[in-house]
């Protein structure tokens, strides 16, 4: 773990499933904020995803398209390795204050993604393994960041639905690795196959990286068939097959979907989130995660 400049931990955690569509990047935003504004801790969020799906949550649309043509995305740092040029700056690319809450939460930053990395990260591979590089250039993102982390008490990680070069960057340097899983056959099938490319990268590359636990998303009540899947996701995790379970469930609700619109006008998280069930739910999520790092 880095050691930040007051002397605390700086904790970074990824979050990953090699499906899409199972709520990684809804999560990894809402903690991002509920950390950021409720508990009071410097958050910053990197969006490794190509879709942008976290970028266009926390900051609009123009905004980001401003900062991609001004190179100021994750694209030119990948850019910069495959075409040996230095453009990037960390510092830039930054967006201080982001997502709608109240003009900007004052604890949280944003790494923006970049569409253009879908274009480039076939060819990361070729960028030849230098002297820093384990088999394949996973080191770029750590030391983009490595001059920035003591500010931080979190970093968030986004990745996309796959281990390709660019997660296994976010991967490389992270203490910990959340699995938001949808409970239902389909979406928990792959948990096993993440957990064993997680223990081979772990092994080729000496990191630290541990599993923090597998957190449900989009849970419908009164299914019994999902209910069938928890349980049994439960009892692999109590055996030690699996990681932990959190308690806390999040629930599909078009509420969450709705949350999602940055160009919404909104004061508080509870205004953003809806003042019931959603807003709590995220709070004793962040509260839980809090309790295991
Ligand atoms: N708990 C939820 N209830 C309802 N809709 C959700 C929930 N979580 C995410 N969504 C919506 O479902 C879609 C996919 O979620 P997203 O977080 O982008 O998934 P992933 O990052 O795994 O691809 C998005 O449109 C998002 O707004
Ligand atoms: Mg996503």
């Amino acid at each position: 773990m880095n050691q930040r400049g007051n002397g605390s931990l700086t904790k970074i955690i990824s979050t990953i499933n090699l499906k899409g569509g199972v709520g990684k990047t809804q999560m990894t935003v809402a903690l991002s904020e509920f950390l950021a504004q409720e508990h009071n801790e410097k958050v910053l969020l990197i969006d490794l995803d190509p879709q942008t799906n976290a970028t266009v949550s926390l900051i609009d649309e123009t905004k980001w398209l401003s900062k991609d043509q001004a190179g100021e995305t994750l694209l030119q740092l990948f850019k910069d390795k495959l075409e040996k040029t230095s453009k990037f700056a960390i510092n830039k690319a930054i967006v201080r204050k982001a997502s709608n809450v109240g003009g900007g939460i004052r604890n949280l930053d944003l790494l923006p993604s970049s569409l253009g990395l879908i274009e480039i990260q076939d060819s990361l591979p070729l960028i030849t393994a230098g002297r820093f590089y384990v088999t394949s250039p996973v080191t770029i993102l750590k030391e983009a960041i490595s001059s920035v982390l003591d500010e931080y008490d979190f970093v968030l990680i986004d990745c996309p639905p796959n281990l390709g070069i660019i997660t296994l960057n976010g991967i490389f340097l992270s203490d910990y690795y959340l699995i938001p899983c949808i409970p239902d056959i389909l979406s928990t099938y792959g948990i096993p196959q993440i957990l064993g490319r997680m223990d081979n990268f772990k092994r080729e590359t000496k990191i630290g990286i541990e599993p923090l636990g597998i957190i449900i998303s989009m849970y419908r009540a009164q299914s019994r068939l999902l209910d069938s899947v928890i349980s049994d996701l439960r009892s692999k995790a109590s055996r030690g097959d699996y990681p932990r379970i959190f308690n806390t469930l999040i629930p599909l609700t078009v509420r969450i979907a709705e949350a999602a619109d940055v160009g919404a006008q909104v004061n508080t998280l509870k205004q953003k989130y809806g003042s019931g069930r959603v807003f709590e739910d995220y709070q004793s999520l962040t509260n839980e995660l809090l309790k295991y790092v």
